[in-house]
């Protein structure tokens, strides 16, 4: 297939996939998802972008991105290699790096950067595999994998490489899920992490509580009433990790 008949076809498979898997795009025609999806439109600049660098057409390319980045507030190195039926849903504050490279049929939302970690030079951006799912606000950094069907939570830091058909989630990015099971083991449970200092607080607090009925007995009084809120143990869903 030549350059541009592969161009017209992603273009028809990147407005499907919007179709596909925006709620909000279900009733929509094709001609107002182009002209309203900023997403959409900043892949369609994409694709554009990267034919004419891989033509050797010279200034178009970062121009195009450029103003494709003042438009729609995604970003997208036009050397990134983006696969078929990719889908940026609301499209702001998006960053796609110069040596990123992604599956097919993958959806990122608001916030997501493809980003190094530094100053390196050569590969630094992030692999993304097939149906990989990247959450608003989530930052992959550095040249690492990640694996066919994952899903990176909302605002996860990831700065390793991610196995396919896992659920990653906190900052650092961890697993909390493989193929849908929850990751067992002992040290697997990284959102209900113990709080050292929250235990020593307490331990004192009980070691106090009992000082003070010793010396309530000696004295013949009544014990001290504690000022303070009393340390219980939490109950509900944990914040931490993420
Ligand atoms: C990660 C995500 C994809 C869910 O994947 P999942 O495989 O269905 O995972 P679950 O919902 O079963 O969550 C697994 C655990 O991770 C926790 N978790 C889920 N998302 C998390 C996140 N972003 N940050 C921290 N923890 C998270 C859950 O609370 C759960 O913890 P538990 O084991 O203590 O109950 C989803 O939570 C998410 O973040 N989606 C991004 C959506 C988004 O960006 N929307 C923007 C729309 S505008």
């Amino acid at each position: 297939m030549s350059r541009w008949k592969r161009l017209v076809s992603e273009v028809r498979a990147d407005v499907r996939a919007a179709r596909e898997r925006d709620p909000a795009a279900q009733n929509v025609s094709t001609l107002e998802i182009l002209l309203s999806w900023a997403g959409v439109q900043a892949l369609l600049a994409h694709r554009l972008a990267h034919a004419l660098l891989e033509a050797g057409v010279p200034v178009a390319p970062r121009v195009l991105a450029y103003l494709s980045r003042s438009v729609t507030g995604v970003e997208i190195h036009p050397a990134a290699r983006i696969g078929r039926e990719f889908f940026v849903d609301h499209g702001a504050g998006v960053v796609i790096g110069e040596t990123a490279e992604i599956g097919e049929r993958v959806t990122l939302y608001q916030g997501v950067t493809l980003g190094g970690t530094g100053f390196q030079r050569g590969k630094r951006h992030p692999t993304l595999g097939d149906n990989v799912t990247v959450g608003s606000g989530a930052k992959l950094l550095g040249p690492i994998a990640v694996g066919d069907g994952a899903k990176i939570g909302a605002n996860t830091v990831v700065v390793e490489d991610v196995p396919p058909g896992s659920t990653v989630v906190g900052n650092p990015g961890h697993p909390v899920k493989v193929e849908g099971r929850r990751v067992e083991g002992p040290d697997a449970d990284w959102i209900h992490l113990p709080d050292p200092i929250a235990e020593a607080i307490k331990t004192l607090s009980q070691r106090i509580a009992s000082l003070e009925r010793r010396l309530a007995e000696l004295d013949g009084g009544e014990p001290a009433r504690a000022d303070g809120a009393e340390l219980r143990e939490r109950t509900g869903r944990s914040s931490a990790g993420g």
